[in-house]
């Protein structure tokens, strides 16, 4: 079992300027909570209690403001400078002491999953190699994009292909064994000069390590690339939270139901809120698990 994830919350944010002048895209709001919030909380979903954050010079000391050192959720937060955006795979490099012996999951700051998060346990409680997803999209060319053979089995990932070989988009949410800090250092940058996480991913592949799940239609995997697919992330989230009267990626109700703090701490996070309706809705799910409903 895997326990330590990456959000890479960094990059130059110029698709969303002038939004990114002042915070990072990672910060800014989809619906109700940062962005941030999100991907951290997929990863508690996953029962991923030690996060790294890496983040740009300037907006790092904003994450670590917003999410302090984790205590308060019962996980642990690290924080640390991607100098430059030199490549998604370099995160494994920015994070080669937090990755240290063991495996790891990358998740993009920008990236929110939404469904039941089956897929992802069992990836995490794959011994060895790595595990990414297939996720069936309308526009494949902005993404990796996986290749099958006549039998679906996978012939390679391409990085944001003129022409895909298959609908199938590979998200940015990927699960990696430890030899995953060697197989970066064994890396050249691309064209553009990145380090790719595609490549990363075809060197799994190549040495049959690679599993590709693809997902299904129970799964909103939403972009949010640009102010459109933004708005409509926060649209989407919005419906679905009003109408269930449950909120999506609330940390504090991750943590408490995940059991990663108890009433007490549940309890403090009631009294630190500065938001009345933010702990009313805390307050209901401490009640509703005091009187036993589910
Ligand atoms: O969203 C999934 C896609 O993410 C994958 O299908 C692609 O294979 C993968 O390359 C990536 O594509 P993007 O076009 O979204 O990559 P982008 O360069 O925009 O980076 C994704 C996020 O990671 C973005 O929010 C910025 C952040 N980032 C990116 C780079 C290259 C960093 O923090 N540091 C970096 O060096």
């Amino acid at each position: 079992m895997k326990t330590k994830g990456i959000i890479l919350a960094g990059g130059a944010g110029t698709r969303l300027d002038p939004l990114t002048r002042i915070a990072c895209k990672q910060l800014l709001p989809i619906y109700d909570k940062p962005m941030i919030y999100y991907p951290l909380a997929t990863l508690m979903l996953g029962g991923i209690r030690e996060v790294l954050i890496i983040s740009t010079p300037k907006d790092l000391p904003m994450f670590e403001a917003l999410l302090g050192n984790g205590k308060n959720l019962g996980i642990r937060l690290e924080y640390r400078v991607q100098p430059e955006p030199k490549g998604i795979a370099q995160a494994f490099l920015v994070g080669e002491s937090f990755v240290g012996n063991d495996g790891a999951t990358l998740i993009l700051g920008d990236n929110l999953f939404y469904g039941k998060l089956d897929f992802f346990r069992s990836a995490l409680a794959q011994e060895s190699g790595a595990c990414v997803f297939g996720y069936h999209v309308r526009d494949p060319e902005r993404f990796g994009v996986v290749e099958f053979d006549a039998q679906h089995r996978v012939l390679s990932i391409e990085e944001k292909p003129t022409q895909p070989k298959s609908s199938y988009a590979v998200p940015g949410l990927y699960v990696y064994d430890n030899t995953v800090v060697d197989r970066v250092k064994a890396q050249q940058p691309s064209e553009r000069g990145e380090l790719e996480i595609t490549d990363l991913n075809n060197s799994y592949l190549k040495d049959g390590q690679l599993q590709v799940r693809l997902l299904g239609r129970g799964i909103a995997w939403l972009d949010t690339g640009t102010p459109a697919s933004m708005l409509e992330a926060g649209n989407y989230i919005a419906t679905v939270e009003r109408q269930q009267s449950l909120k999506i990626a609330c940390l504090e109700e991750v943590a408490f139901n995940r059991g990663f703090i108890d009433e007490s701490q549940l309890e403090a996070a009631i009294a630190g809120h500065r938001n009345p309706d933010y702990r009313d809705y805390l307050q209901t799910v401490l009640n509703e698990k005091r009187h036993g409903r589910v």
